[in-house]
């Protein structure tokens, strides 16, 4: 299914049954509109306008289309701001962060709740049975633009209350923070401050706690929202759109509170602004680098439970990253199928039409805005051709390989890093990276999630390991390959008592000593059956008495073990240079018995049910490797740059 993103209150109303029925014959099935609706929704205290939105709905419903509609709480108005001032969030400069553009809320303050809930009541109210309504997005992207983490008196207030319930007591408190650290030790949780603006560091527990408070603040927002909405319109679904690299909450939390996730997906946007070496970035600008959407359909595929949606895809240049560049001609097609072939139900352009007044008027849409189709709105066209003549798309199923991914090892290295660029977002996407270029699937999950099935089971870095994730992972039977400083912290952030790996030691009969970060341009080689270096971060291993002896597949030059294998468990005890990752990569997939191709730097594979998809990113055509009784679908053998191949297999009938 395809999707657009309409903002009704930026046209006339006479061209609303145009567009409507533009988008129909354009195979659009679905319309998000009013997130950013509030203050024409509501353009004074309690006065509600609705005449406008309901003709909108109904033009839009009644060309055939089911309505999305979004909760405006991105975008309280003026008159609230001034009237409640207290919604404001704080910077870390103590600075608070005013009205003017959008999310200029705290999650933690009373008032802002309150209103929350009175706009959500109001609208879920006025359109929770409209049949022309499919479902709800809560909000718009929580988080967008630093609004996780604010620093006000409110912040503090509910912080105190959060640490209250959870230690119950301060000598709790104290203890797991390390207070007694620099004379840090408070006599009662009204003691306690933001951990914030000190002379230098302030505590680190203190400051994961406050990233898991403000993680569960998210998460409590939504569920507010969402218990309003299923409350007033039984039957739709309640969903919301989550960004790209983004770890200031815990989705897997937030995605428990909602029917399926969805997500926003810029692939030129973030191939500019992610930590790429200049020549990578150099290659896949103005194609998107292949591995950083598809991390995300498959992460948000894990985040929804199985089920997700692009709710805005990108249709052309956007406005807000370094550069912008034109997508080259087949892309805008190329990334919705590359969202289709990771499972996604449908998927959404975002915008309809390009505004041209406004912060955005440099982001492109499916029309110009002379109401002109746009080079991405001729393409949308072709996906809708080639949906209708495929049809009903196969279900997913599981990948053969897992990734843990974790949004409190996010926090836990950012909170003490300890090298400049240990980036654990980077880390999860070289390993995915390297799987993908073997042309296998995966399954991204969160720690603790059961991984029996998989045939490989990824763990880029885990530093904390719960009871639940070391459960999981030694009930898989996988082959695993786990990462650098993993089970290095409790969850209290301390060094486990035993030196990390921690709790993995029941799988690993090995310890940690000592630790480095490496600055760049400095590396450490490695020689064995495993061979590269280590970058960015080392680490010094000793092996345990242990009945069996894990066997050293590669040796730093000081004949330290760099990579051990036991069991069907290895453990890689650095940031693995491009050679030692694909090595590992390819030990641990062989390990576990899974099939694996080279391919180029640009080209993907992916597998839906019985479909399997090839995208081609890169400058060169690509023809598939020889294969008897493919039925394409889409395109054939041969992949030019930008295109894409998709089929099922035939089973040849003897004759
Ligand atoms: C998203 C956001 C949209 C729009 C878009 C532009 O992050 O949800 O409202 O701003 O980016 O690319």
């Amino acid at each position: 299914m395809l999707g657009v993103c309409y903002y009704p209150e930026h046209w006339p109303e006479s061209w609303w049954e145009d567009d409507a029925r533009a988008m129909r014959e354009s195979g659009i099935s679905h319309v998000r509109i009013a997130e950013f609706a509030w203050s024409r929704i509501e353009p004074e205290p309690g006065r509600f306008e609705w005449g406008w939105l309901d003709r909108a709905v109904g033009v839009l419903g009644e060309a055939g289309l089911r309505v999305v509609l979004g909760t405006p709480t991105a975008t309280p108005p003026k008159w609230l701001v001034d009237r409640e001032p207290g919604i404001l969030p704080v910077g870390e400069d103590g600075r608070t962060r005013g009205f003017g553009s959008r999310r200029h809320t705290s999650f933690s303050s009373p008032a802002w709740w309150r209103e929350s809930r009175r706009i959500v009541e109001a609208v879920a109210a006025r359109y929770g049975a409209s049949p022309h309504v499919a479902g709800w997005q809560i909000d718009n992207e929580f988080g967008c633009h630093g609004t996780v983490l604010s620093y006000g008196p409110e912040d503090l207030a509910a912080f105190r209350l959060w640490l209250a319930a959870r230690y119950g007591t301060v000598e709790r408190l104290n203890a797991a923070w390390g207070s007694v650290f620099w004379s840090a030790e408070l006599r009662g949780f009204d003691e306690v401050a933001l951990p914030v603006g000190a002379v230098t560091e302030t505590l680190p527990a203190a400051r994961l706690d406050f990233r898991r408070f403000s993680s569960a603040q998210v998460a409590a927002y939504c569920r507010m929202q969402a218990e309003i909405l299923r409350a007033h319109s039984p039957g739709r679904f309640v969903t919301h759109n989550f960004m790209g690299r983004f770890t200031e909450f815990d989705h897997h939390e937030v995605g428990g509170e909602i029917d399926f996730a969805t997500w926003d997906s810029y692939p030129l946007g973030f191939t500019e602004q992610f930590p790429l070496d200049e020549a990578e970035r150099a290659l896949f600008t103005e194609t998107g680098h292949p591995d950083i959407a598809s991390f995300h359909h498959d992460l948000y595929r894990g985040v929804g439970r199985g089920r997700f949606w692009v709710m805005e895809q990108q249709p052309g240049p956007v406005n807000w990253a370094p550069w912008n560049p034109v997508p080259k001609p087949g892309m805008v097609r190329l990334w919705s199928w590359e969202a289709f072939a990771h499972g996604a139900e449908l998927v959404s352009y975002f915008r309809w039409r390009q505004a041209p007044f406004g912060q955005e008027q440099m982001h492109a849409g499916l029309r110009r805005p002379d109401r002109s189709r746009s080079t991405g709105g001729k393409e949308a066209l072709r996906v809708a051709a080639e949906l209708r003549e495929i049809g009903v798309l196969p279900d997913s199923g599981a990948a053969p390989v897992a990734l843990l991914f974790d949004y409190e090892a996010a926090w836990m290295t950012q909170v003490q890093p300890q090298g400049a660029d240990f980036d654990y977002f980077e880390l999860c996407l070289r390993w995915y990276e390297a799987v993908r270029r073997l042309g296998q699937d995966m399954d991204i999950v969160a720690p603790g999630t059961p991984l029996g099935g998989y045939r490989a089971v990824l763990v880029p870095s885990l530093p904390h390991v719960s009871d639940s994730a070391l459960a999981a992972l030694r009930d898989s039977g996988a082959a695993m390959l786990i990462g650098p400083r993993s089970g290095s912290k409790t969850g209290n952030l301390e060094i486990p008592a035993a030196l990390a790996p921690g709790p993995l030691q029941a799988l690993l009969p090995v310890r940690v000593t000592d630790v480095a970060s490496l600055r760049p341009g400095l590396s450490h080689p490695v020689t064995g059956t495993l061979a590269g270096a280590a970058i960015r971060w080392r680490e010094w291993l000793e092996l345990a008495a242990s009945e069996v002896e894990p066997s050293v597949l590669g040796r730093f030059t000081d004949a330290t073990p760099a990579v051990i294998e036991m069991d069907r468990c290895i453990y890689l005890a650095c940031w693995p240079d491009l050679a030692l990752l694909r090595a590992a990569m390819r030990r641990v997939l062989e390990m576990g018995g899974v099939s694996m191709v080279d391919l180029p730097a640009g080209v993907r594979l992916r597998r839906r049910g019985d479909m399997q998809f090839a995208f081609n990113y890169g400058p060169e055509p690509w023809t598939l490797p020889e294969e008897v009784g493919r039925r394409f679908a889409v395109g054939g053998a041969t992949i030019a740059p930008q295109d894409l191949a998709c089929w099922r297999m035939c089973v040849e009938s003897p004759e």
